[in-house]
Formats: structure tokens, sequence, C-alpha cells
């Protein structure tokens, strides 16, 4: 096969940032995906709907002129309130709402101190069908950073699916054998999760290789290969409970450089395009667009887009640098590349 066409896809988990680096990275998200769900850990979070309304507008003046909607979130802490979440959801301001524990990555400062603070929420998202979006990582300094994904699953994951069991939940950008494992578990039908490309492509021998190496650094780390593995088969296994969120989360390349590097990478420019080559290596090019394009909408209700993109085979090479930041496989080359 040379060529792939396939449903427009959409990306259910990305950082636009603000400012000029909005302006700078936003069109490369717009330019391959019909829709993007949106974080919102800018500083200071986007907790109210007037801070997601403004915020949308700005996304949308830096992607004027291309096919793009943006899907905006709730950033959950101890003082969300229930009918502000409502109010948003209703509105059509923002269509979800992301659980950051306090402390577990950028910005995350102002997360969800202990879950149970959060219960009434949960419960009127329960009530009126709005997504959970949950960063899974417990932040509790005795666990191995290593482990962190998969003892949320037993410290928080697990009672949390049963406290609400009618709850859509994303377990976001899983990289463990442990969360795919229970993703695809049919005792949880309202589960499902986003897979990144690097946490497809990288294990954790990539942040040492020949030295350290920031720029594979996001969180939830890379883990091991046995773990790279089980996302893999999850990802290409064409279970409508996984799908395509790229995560990508660009720092400047002096803050990722840095004594004490910022976690995140800048994966947008050629997103589709490693996905594509990771699904081609499986052998398994034909569920890529069940993955990119129809299992994301499904999950949230929506349609699925309208357009078609189209991939071909032979590589494309990836620039050193875009602005000041260092995009993922910068210097490299991935085996797809986007037609025209
Ligand atoms: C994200 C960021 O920089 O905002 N970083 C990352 O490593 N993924 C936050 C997040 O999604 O954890
Ligand atoms: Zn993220």
């Amino acid at each position: 096969m040379q060529t792939l066409t396939i449903r427009r896809p959409d990306d259910w988990h990305v950082h636009l940032r603000d400012g000029d680096m909005l302006a700078l990275v936003a069109p490369y998200t717009a330019r391959q995906f019909g829709r993007a769900i949106v974080m919102p850990n800018l500083a200071p979070p986007v907790t109210s709907v007037a801070a997601a309304a403004a915020y949308r507008d700005r996304i949308l003046a830096a992607t004027a002129g291309l096919d793009f909607t943006p899907l905006m979130t709730a950033y959950l802490t101890d003082d969300s309130n229930p009918d502000e979440i409502e109010r948003g959801r209703r509105d059509a301001v923002w269509i979800a709402a992301k659980l950051y524990p306090a402390g577990a990555t950028t910005n995350s400062a102002r997360g969800v101190t202990e879950i149970g603070r959060i219960s009434r929420v949960l419960e009127r998202m329960q009530a009126i069908g709005m997504p959970l979006l949950v960063h899974g990582e417990v932040t509790d300094p005795q666990v191995d950073t290593f482990d962190r994904e998969a003892v949320f699953i037993d410290r928080i994951l697990l009672k949390l699916l049963a406290d609400f069991p009618a709850l859509k939940v994303v377990f976001e950008h899983i990289t463990t054998r442990q969360a795919a494992e229970l993703v695809a578990s049919d005792d949880f039908p309202n589960l499902a999760a986003t897979i990144t490309p690097q946490h497809l492509m990288l294990n954790r021998n990539a942040l040492f290789d020949g030295g350290l190496r920031p720029h594979a650094y996001c969180l939830p780390v890379v883990k091991r290969e046995e773990h790279r593995l089980a996302v893999r088969a999850a990802a290409v296994s064409s279970s409508p409970k996984f799908f395509l969120g790229t995560d990508s989360a660009p720092h400047v390349a002096a803050a990722k450089q840095s004594a004490c590097g910022c976690a995140g990478l800048f994966n947008a420019p050629f997103a589709i395009e490693a996905y594509a080559q990771v699904f081609d290596e499986e052998g398994a090019l034909d569920r890529l667009e069940g993955f990119a394009s129809e299992h994301g909408p499904r999950f949230y209700g929506l349609a699925l887009n309208p357009g078609q993109l189209t991939l071909e085979r032979g590589g494309c090479a990836v620039p050193t640098a875009i602005g000041d930041v260092i995009p993922f496989g910068a210097g490299g080359h991935f085996a797809w590349r986007l037609s025209n």
C-alpha cells in the first residue's frame, strides 16, 4: 500500500498553550485534525466558563482560515462548582472536565488534592453525561515515578469507577500494560483511553540514549518495553475504547534543556505521520481510521468528520526546531507523509 486515505482525524488530547506559543503551534494541529480536545492547564488554569469561552476565541483566531473546531475542557479544582461545570456544558462552551491530581504534572498545582473533594461535581457530570478526563498518576513521592500510573489504578481509579459506574471516563495518555488491560476489560463499558505517539514509539531507554534526553521526557514518563508493546497492541486492537490523543505539549527548548526540565513533547507537526508509521509496523494500517477518526467521536457522542486526509508512504523529514521548540523526532524521519 503506497497511499492511505482515511476520514479526517481528531486529536482527543492536546495542549495548545496561549499567546505566542498558541500562534506557533495551533496551526499544526488544525492542519491535520478536524477537532481537538484542548487541555485547560494554562497559567492560571481554565476553571470558569468565561475563561474557556475567551480561550476558545483566541484559539479560533490562531487557526483562522483552517477548518478546525477546538473542544474546550474545564480544569477541576477542589473548589469546582457543579453548577458552573454543568453550565459550561449546557452552553456548549466546554465538553468535558479534566482531573489533574494536584502536583502530578505541568500547571497542576491547582488540581484536585483529594478525589473526595469533587464528589458532587462527579455526580453531576455522571447525571448529565459529561466525560471526565483523567491524568492517571498518583503524586505520592514514596511511589516510584515509573509506577505512578499503575498505582493510580489501584488507589484511585477503581474506586472512582465503582462509585460512578455511569460516568464516562477517559484515562488519558496511557503508558502501561495495567492501564491497557483495565480499559480493554468489559467490566468498565464507560471507560476509554487516549494513546500518544511517543508512548507507542519510545520506551524508557529513550530517556538515557547516550546521555540524558530531555526531549523524550513527558508525563506520564515513558515506560519499559513490555508496557510499550502492550499499549501498541491496544492501539491497533480495533477496540473502540482506544483512540488518538497526541498529548502534544510544547515547551521552549530552554525550559526542557535545564537542570529541572519541563515534561512534554511537541508532536503536533507530524502526529498522524507518526501514528501511521506505528500502525504500518504492526501490519494494521486498515485499523488506523478507527483509532484516529471514529472511536473518539463515538465515545464523545459526536458526528464523524466529513472530510478526508491522504498519507503517502515515503517519509517526511522532521526539522531540528520549529521556532524555539524542538519537535518530537527532531532531525529524523517518519515513514509516511501527508499528501499535498
Ligand atoms: C503536559 C504539559 O506540559 O502541559 N506535559 C506532559 O508531559 N504531558 C501536561 C500533561 O499532560 O501531563
Ligand atoms: Zn496532556
